[in-house]
């Protein structure tokens, strides 16, 4: 069996043999923490380097040891966010700044209220304004994109700054329909990565099949 990307209207779903291969570690629920905090690092690694692709690039001219090369490097004008959404979204926190060492940092941190699934915001490292806001290119991370409400709060913080939406990318694990039907509506210009596109959510607004409570899995708080 081939795989290819499942590419969807502003949804990338990434197929790819590491990824699926780890994505069968995070799910199963006899994963150990270690094994967890590991398989995801390495989904992270190819979200990452998928996510980053429509960076703008320059031209620039390389000496070898033999001779001059045109080559191409991320445009040195833009500012590079990348954007934790507290707590599970720290997992993709050093693998994002490997392939991106120039970027800012700016965390947010909420968690899920367990009866409205509304997201309580307790942290916002946002600037209160971005100087170049058309050259600002923002990676929010965060593995579960269930209803949307958090990323959808995360991503409201940005707009409302003037990052037009197809600066802001959100790289996740796993994503419902309902989420990002939920994205979509308000932000349909907004291309959100993802490992897996899975079939719903529960009454308690977890993902169906999905992986069980990231955050939790990750921190070892289960
Ligand atoms: C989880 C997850 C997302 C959110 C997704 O966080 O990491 O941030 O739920 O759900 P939503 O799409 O319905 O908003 P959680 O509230 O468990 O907090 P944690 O990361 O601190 O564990
Ligand atoms: N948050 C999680 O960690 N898992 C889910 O399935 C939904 C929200």
């Amino acid at each position: 069996m081939q795989l290819t990307n499942e590419k969807m209207k502003n949804l990338n779903v990434i197929k790819h043999p590491l990824i699926g291969q780890n994505l069968s570690i995070i799910r199963s629920q006899k994963t150990s923490c270690e094994e967890y905090r590991v398989a995801t690092k390495k989904i992270a690694q190819i979200l990452f380097y998928e996510a980053t692709k429509t960076l703008p690039v320059i031209e620039s001219f390389v000496e070898t040891p033999f001779e001059t090369v045109k080559e191409y490097k991320i445009s040195e004008d833009i500012e590079i966010i990348i954007s934790p959404i507290l707590r599970a979204g720290l997992a993709f926190e050093d693998i994002a700044l490997e392939f991106l060492p120039m970027a800012k940092i700016f965390h947010v941190g909420m968690y899920r209220h367990e009866e409205t699934l509304r997201p309580v915001w307790y942290y916002n490292k946002l600037p209160l304004n971005f100087e170049n806001p058309e050259k600002t290119y923002i990676f929010i991370t965060d593995p579960m994109l269930a209803t949307g409400g958090s990323l959808l709060d995360t991503i409201k913080l940005y707009t409302e700054k003037n990052i037009p939406q197809a600066n802001i990318k959100p790289v996740c694990i796993i994503c419902s329909p309902e989420g990002v039907k939920n994205i979509h509506s308000h932000f349909p210009d907004i291309e959100i990565t993802v490992a897996a596109l899975d079939r719903t959510l529960n009454e308690k607004g977890y993902i169906l099949p999905g992986l069980g409570d990231a955050g939790d899995r990750f921190f070892g708080t289960l």
